[in-house]
């Protein structure tokens, strides 16, 4: 089997790899591991967590796995972190991805493989520092690639000392693999409450844990003769199990001391060596020279300990002196230029054995000869006894290197750091180092601690220009963990509070625009945006202008202007050099929506995938959750429902994975499962996001659970509770300002509810049918809306049906057709088909009936629309003419008919349709006679039939 794409491994050997001993004993555990190893070729494994307390044998068991997956032709991957670096980022990642070669790397999309490229420290982070998900896909790409060609293993030695950064990026990679054949295979200590390990193994789905037990009487023994040819009493061995625990390492080291001792040990004498392993690994330490010692600190708490390292902090032949010394005492091994402690517990010893101020002045030291400024910053900030200006500054450069890394959680750490060394009276650094360390830990993810440190920054501040700065950093994480309206109230302060006329008050302003927006007020975010884009302007600041612009222009077609098409394609150019507008937000997208609501779904759908695209490059997984709701949405409307169902499929595992985008995931879903007929489905879906959106006071999500709940009403034949659920969607969107009558989808299964019901006039909300058809025809005019054409025509064709117009009506529902037709819409070309025929067949025209209710029946059917479909096939089943049915009557009867039958009187009838009492009872009369009926009561038995 080839491993073409990893650098042989054995041609870089590394000091880790100390000559494999014999294993005693586990064959219960090696077993487990074996079948592990089946599992990754033949599913389902992930993952086997060894773990343990120091010295059980976790390493040997890890290390025999990864010998006999590397006989079985996996690609092994190792990474064996030591406890220093834990501190620095990637640096476990290095090792896992040092190996690969450059032309796996090229195969990976440009912004992945050059995350990875900078995360490795091969590339230079450039202006735009990588996304830490960028790495991560990086990794899942390169895996992926690997496995394509052999089972893949990446062995993970003491995870619990992993740096975070590559944690994350591994952890990111390894719930993403599916069922490719990957495993991971990781050791770690148990007894170590370091959190990141812990969450490490929990957050690994399916990886099993294998504890190790104490070795047995008979493999310690065996261990003892073969390690150290020595042979104890039984008497001995049992006395010495117990004071080892069965922990191989221990029972190591006392037998060699009682070796030492001659072997010998009195009975009741205690086991001279039954000390904690701290004192025994003192012990092997204590023989050191004073001088190792120091230089072993050293190498102790740097992340990548090398022999010309430590020569920059004593005389080189100092230094070779203490390794050779050190080496010989079996404390670390060297290979070429880098030094690595043979036990890492070792190197923790060393590190503890000196006091807290010795170990500072070491750190001091070290900072003046590492060069990355990531480390430099880590061990100066360990130096500094006290707030220190130099310091501080040393720290918020590391940050903004590691940040620029793409490891924002350590670029956190490192920032929040050099705000505890920040002296107290600079305000303007404390201030600037808090909204940087909000900044790192928002992008870590970590967003409720960047709302904390805010919050804390706020309160500590008078009003003013800085607390501005403040606070809308503070109003961005609000928008994404709270109700948009808190948000917006925090933006506003921070703009009442920025300098007027500076560039971060239009940005605050063109923020608050959008955030309006979600919260509920169009027309006031259009407003904003036009004020942002006046200051813009004035300033001469010409990104800003562009955004603002931006902005403006979308938020006004949202409230009713005509589109800019010219103004938004030249944003979708400029969006690249707008570094700072999420792609969710980008122009890109926003543009791709607005022509989807025009009914322009082909460029929509260009734009939208792009997105999707460049999303799924980037590994940026928030973007991409919206992508693939746009585009289900999309899709659902062109009619392409299994598209749409892959997007919210998609959709679903990644808001699971990201936890945002949950609420549209799920109106999508509802949707989609409400046009395929799964009626209970999707009313419960949509209840649930329904309760949500008022909890959350987000009227435009609450807008769109009410048409669907219509929707599923209408399909249903519940006309009324259909009516009123439309009607409510309505008067929400219109609440908050918006106007363009594309957000309007729903507008057509309103008009049909109320027709249904025959309250044309009248719904439980603000809107009726006859203004809400006349608004949408008035729209298509004004705006050259090409979707408000098609459904204005459809609405005005279900009016003139019932008003006495059926030639009138049938030439429009037929325009509508082709409308759709034309626009690619065909689901709701089929429900116009539909009405047509129903029209049709009531007029008796029967062939052209047939032929409408046949293509919607056609159109159902493709689409799995199985309600639709059926009551296509109902239709279709009537012509030919049985029992009378109320369609029998002509729509002014049919009016007269249901108005009466719901309990007005001939003359409530005659005002609400003009007539007068004369003509009511007239039809009426004629109404009893073609249903055969004899009283008010009969007739409206007969009509709810
Ligand atoms: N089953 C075994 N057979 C032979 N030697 C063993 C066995 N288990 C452990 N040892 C030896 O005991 C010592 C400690 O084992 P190892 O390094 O695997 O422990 P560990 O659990 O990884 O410890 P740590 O938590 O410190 O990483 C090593 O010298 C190793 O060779
Ligand atoms: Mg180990």
């Amino acid at each position: 089997m080839h491993r073409a794409p990893v650098a042989p491994r054995e041609g870089r050997r590394r000091l880790d790899r100390r000559p494999p001993h014999e294993v005693v004993g586990r064959e219960n555990e090696l077993a487990a591991v074996e079948s592990f190893l089946d599992g990754v070729v033949n599913g389902p494994s992930t993952g086997l967590i060894i773990g343990g307390e120091p010295g059980l044998g976790k390493t040997t068991i890890w290390e025999a796995g990864a010998a006999s997956a590397r006989q079985r032709s996996f690609t092994v991957l190792t990474a064996r972190p030591a406890e220093p670096e834990s501190r620095l980022s990637y640096a476990a990642l290095a090792d896992l991805m040092g190996g690969l070669s450059a032309d796996l790397v090229a195969t990976l999309p440009a912004p992945q493989s050059r995350a990875l490229q900078v995360a490795l420290l091969r590339a230079e982070p450039g202006d735009q520092p990588p996304d830490r998900r960028a790495v991560g896909t990086a990794v899942l790409g390169a895996v992926l690639a690997l496995a394509k060609l052999s089972p893949v293993l990446i062995a993970v030695d003491d995870l619990q000392w992993l740096d975070p950064a590559s944690m994350h990026a591994l952890q990111f990679a390894l719930r993403r693999i599916g069922t490719a054949p990957i495993g991971l295979l990781a050791a770690i200590r148990t007894d170590m409450t370091e959190p990141l390990g812990e969450n490490f193994a929990s957050a690994m789905p399916g990886a099993a844990t294998l504890a190790l037990t104490p070795l047995s009487l008979g493999a310690l023994r065996h261990l003892l003769a073969s390690r150290m040819g020595a042979s104890f009493s039984h008497s001995i061995l049992v006395r010495l199990r117990q004071a080892s625990g069965g922990n191989p390492l221990f029972a190591l080291e006392i037998g060699q001391s009682l070796q030492r001792d001659g072997g010998a040990v009195q009975a009741g004498d205690p086991l001279p060596l039954s000390k904690s392993l701290r004192d025994l690994l003192y012990m092997r330490l204590g023989k050191l020279s004073a001088l190792a010692q120091r230089i072993l600190l050293a190498a102790s708490a740097v992340s990548q300990p090398t022999v010309a390292l430590l020569a920059e902090i004593e005389a080189k032949s100092a230094v070779e002196d203490a390794l050779r010394e050190a080496v010989a005492a079996r404390v670390v091994e060297v290979e070429r230029d880098r030094i690595r402690f043979t036990h890492p517990l070792l190197a923790s010893v060393v590190y503890m054995s000196f006091t807290e101020s010795d170990r500072r002045v070491m750190h001091g030291r070290l900072a003046r000869v590492v060069r990355d400024a990531e480390e430099r910053a880590r061990h100066l900030a360990v130096a500094a006894a006290e707030i220190d200006e130099e310091t501080a500054a040393a720290c918020e450069d590391g940050a903004r290197s590691a940040a620029s890394r793409g490891a924002p959680y350590s670029a956190a750490q490192l920032a929040l750091s050099a705000i505890q060394l920040t002296p107290a009276l600079d305000e303007d650094a404390t201030l600037r180092r808090s909204l940087e360390a909000a900044r790192y830990l928002y992008q870590a993810g970590d967003t409720q601690n960047a709302r904390a440190l805010l919050r804390t920054r706020v309160a500590s501040l008078g009003p003013g220009p800085a607390r501005a700065s403040a606070l809308y950093q503070l109003a961005v994480v609000e928008g994404e963990l709270g109700p948009a309206r808190e948000s917006v109230r925090i933006f506003e302060q921070a703009l009442a509070e920025a300098d007027r006329e500076s560039a971060v008050s239009i940005r605050i302003a063109i923020d608050l625009a959008w955030m309006l927006l979600w919260g509920g007020d169009a027309i006031a975010g259009a407003e904003r945006a036009r004020q942002a884009l006046d200051s813009a302007r004035a300033l001469g600041q010409v990104d800003e202008t562009e955004q603002a612009l931006f902005a403006m222009t979308y938020l006004n077609c949202m409230c009713g202007q005509p589109a800019r098409d010219d103004i938004m394609r030249r944003a979708v150019e400029l969006a690249p050099s707008m570094t700072q507008v999420p792609l969710d937000r980008s122009p890109m997208a926003l543009y791709g929506l607005q022509l989807m609501r025009w009914g322009r779904l082909e460029p929509a759908r260009s734009l939208l995938e792009q997105v999707h695209s460049i999303a799924t490059e980037r590994g940026d997984e928030t973007s991409l959750s919206a992508a693939s709701f746009y585009l289900a949405q999309l899709e659902c409307i062109a009619g392409r429902w299994p598209a749409a169902t892959a997007h919210v499929e998609r959709g679903l595992e990644l808001a699971a994975l990201t936890g945002v985008n949950s609420q549209e995931i799920r109106f999508v879903d509802a949707m989609l499962r409400a046009h395929f007929g799964r009626v209970d489905e999707a009313l419960m879906l949509a209840q649930e996001g329904l309760v949500i959106a008022r909890d959350a006071m987000e009227p435009l999500a609450a807008s769109r659970f009410l048409a669907t709940i219509g929707f599923l009403h209408l399909s249903t034949g519940h006309n009324s509770a259909a009516g009123t659920a439309l009607g409510e969607a309505w008067d929400v969107s219109w609440s908050i300002g918006i106007r363009d009558p594309g957000a309007y989808r729903f507008a057509p299964d309103l008009v049909e509810a109320c027709v249904a019901t025959r309250s044309i006039a009248s719904t439980g909300s603000t809107i009726n049918a006859e203004e809400a058809t006349s608004w949408l025809e008035e729209r298509a005019r004004v705006l050259d809306h090409p979707w408000a054409a098609a459904a204005g025509a459809r609405c005005r064709g279900l009016l003139r049906a019932v008003a006495a117009d059926p030639e009138g009506a049938a030439v429009l529902l037929g325009d509508a057709i082709d409308r759709y037709t034309t626009l690619g819409m065909p689901f709701d070309a089929g429900r116009t088909a539909l009405s047509l025929g129903q029209l049709l067949r009531r007029q008796k025209r029967k062939r052209a009936a047939r032929e409408n209710l046949q293509m919607a029946l056609g159109v159902f059917e493709g689409l799995g629309a199985v309600v639709w479909a059926d009551r296509a096939r109902s239709e279709l089943s009537r012509i030919g003419g049985r029992a009378s049915t109320p369609y029998d009557l002509t729509p002014s009867e049919r009016q007269v008919a249901h108005l009466v039958a719901s309990g007005h009187r001939n003359r409530e009838v005659a005002e609400a349709l003009y007539m007068t009492v004369n003509t009511v009872e007239t039809n009426l009369s004629r109404i009893y006679r073609k249903l055969g009926v004899r009283s008010r009561s009969e007739l409206a038995a007969t009509l709810k039939t």
